[in-house]
């Protein structure tokens, strides 16, 4: 049973998420690697820039095999992000302006390095054995894996140890172990890992992989289908039917144990997020029940990956809308994602463009949702092609494997990256050498992206007409404005809703902001817009918008106007 009020809406609801990949934020050691002292210096940038909840990539002891999301001890820091100190530290600056943090937690699988997983491969019957999932190989040899389960990025998900004659189980890379939840140590551990952060002050977790937790306890094979590529809206790939190894029935009770960890809390309310890539009523699966008008009993929040891909034009993006107000209209709430350290950023599929960058941030702070942006979306950082023969990330390192005409053919339209490097360059802050990251004598960890002398912090702060002060505008108004992040959201008038026109409003109580957004390369004009209204924000900074109850929109021009209801 919710412990929090039913009347008012959740502050996590109306929050806005600055998502920080640590390595990447702010150097302050002289390593060329960011660290957590880095993010504590700029914690005024953030809080002026007008974010409210802070998502850190992990930052846990870990060799960094896949940077954090191998993690080798869930209570202790990386030494090259800091300290616990540190991180003390950075919870308490957070609060003190007022903000949100929330940390990402790897609860799948743990890296190969971590003590537990030692013990558990040294011999069967050693007390973590049954910690993680081993099992025999097909008969009669046992050289075979145990069955046809693939991993998610294809090829058999099954390890061969000689010592124990066995094979253990990896959802993701060989070197990311799955823990074995049907273990209530396990279980154990982890919620009060978890109550351990939550003991600290941490407001939340980001969740890795959470449709991943459990598989079939019989261990079945896997159904066979057509289907080749992962998608975001679909489990099944590489010829597979999921069924056995992702999004099992038991993810769903799961879930709702770990949300009854969180409601142990008093106020503030934490919450959590989990990643999935599934269709949108199974993400709503996962956020459980309604309990009343406020919240569920599951997640408080999926990313909808539905999102990164939408093409920038008005019909699909209503489609969405639509989609996601069938399933997830309230106490559900969808959450509006476009970049992030795994993906191609946003900006870089639509042409490096910041006309229609700024589009796009119109949509994603003025629709219903909760925000999440990832570091320099907001100063138009785009996605840098990298070397994969010397590749960081170890997905990359796979695919420098690959024969080079293949590689060519899969990134030729320039809108797949296969290296994750590719979207976690340094961020951006000044023109200088290094952009302000690390000091200019350094080798930064990955090269800057390209346009950094122009595309930063500091040079974009004084232009009134950047994209980073088109973001400001957006979440001061956002914020000002309850009806942008607590309203009710209608379609004005679905025949507007073509190619290229846009238009819905968001209403609470007395409040009614109306969005227009132009989709198409040539100007529009709509009439018959009511009197009383007043422009709040545009993409095009003192543009003359709205004139004799008629509004005019440039191409790819966004607005915002007000009016009272
Ligand atoms: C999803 C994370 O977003 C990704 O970066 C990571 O490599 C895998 N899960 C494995 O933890």
């Amino acid at each position: 049973m919710s412990i929090f009020s039913v009347h008012e809406i959740p502050w996590w609801k109306k929050t806005t998420v600055y998502h920080i990949y640590p390595r990447s934020y702010k150097d302050s050691s002289g390593n060329g690697i960011g660290d957590i002292p880095g993010i504590i210096s700029k914690l005024d940038y953030l809080k002026d820039f007008g974010i409210e909840t802070i998502w850190l990539s992990p930052i846990f002891s870990s060799p960094q095999a896949d940077h954090g999301y191998d993690v080798s001890g869930y209570r202790s820091i990386a030494p090259e992000y800091g300290s616990i100190r540190d991180c003390e530290l950075l919870i308490r600056e957070i609060h003190t302006r007022e903000m949100y943090i929330v940390f990402d937690l790897v609860l799948n699988h743990t890296s190969d390095q971590h003590p537990w997983f030692q013990e558990s491969q040294s011999s069967r019957d050693n007390p973590k054995r049954d910690w993680y999932i081993w099992h025999d190989g097909q008969k009669p040899m046992g050289k075979k894996p145990p069955n046809n389960w693939k991993s998610m990025l294809g090829g058999s998900g099954w390890h061969y140890r000689d010592l124990t004659d066995q094979w253990y189980w990896a959802q993701f890379l060989p070197f990311q172990p799955d823990l074995n939840y049907r273990n209530p140590d396990v279980k154990k551990e982890m919620f009060d890992t978890i109550r351990f952060w939550l003991d600290k002050g941490i407001d939340g977790f980001r969740l890795d992989i959470i449709n991943t937790i459990f598989e079939d306890e019989q261990f079945r094979n896997n159904p066979f289908t057509w289907k080749f590529f992962p998608s975001d809206a679909d489990d099944s790939s590489f010829f597979q039917k999921k069924i056995h190894t992702i999004n099992h029935p038991d993810n769903f009770i799961f879930v709702k144990e770990l949300r009854s960890v969180l409601d142990e809390y008093d106020a503030p309310e934490r919450f959590l997020v989990g990643e999935i890539s599934a269709s949108v009523e199974v993400l709503k699966k996962y956020c459980g029940d309604a309990i009343n008008k406020t919240r569920t009993n599951g997640l408080h929040l999926t990313f909808q990956f539905q999102s990164l891909n939408v093409p920038l034009m008005a019909k699909p993006i209503h489609e969405l809308i639509c989609l996601y107000e069938q399933h997830l209209s309230e106490p559900y709430i969808p959450t509006w994602v476009f970049s992030n350290h795994d993906q191609m950023r946003r900006i870089s599929k639509l042409g490096n463009d910041l006309n229609k960058a700024k589009l796009n941030a119109t949509l994603q702070l003025t629709a219903r949702g909760v925000p999440f942006i990832y570091y320099g979306e907001e100063v138009g950082m785009s996605n840098h092609r990298l070397p994969l023969k010397t590749a960081e990330d170890p997905i990359g390192q796979r695919f420098s494997r690959l024969p080079k005409f293949l590689v060519n053919l899969l990134t030729r339209k320039g809108s797949i990256s296969l290296n994750r490097d590719d979207c976690r360059t340094p961020m951006q802050w000044d023109p200088s050498l290094n952009a302000g990251f690390c000091s200019e004598e350094l080798e930064p960890w990955l090269p800057l992206s390209l346009g950094h002398h122009e595309l930063n912090v500091s040079s974009e702060e004084d232009n009134p007409d950047s994209l980073l002060n088109c973001y400001k505008a957006l979440l001061r108004l956002r914020k000002k404005m309850p009806a942008l992040h607590s309203g009710s959201i209608s379609f004005l008038n679905q025949s507007l809703s073509t190619q290229s026109l846009l238009s819905y409003q968001r209403i609470h109580d007395e409040q009614v902001a109306q969005i227009w957004l132009n989709f198409s390369k040539k100007p529009l004009e709509i009439g018959r817009i009511e009197v009383s209204s007043k422009l709040l924000f545009s993409t095009i900074v003192d543009a003359d918008s709205l004139k004799d109850s008629k509004l005019h929109l440039e191409p790819y021009q966004g607005v915002v106007l007000g009016l009272s209801a």
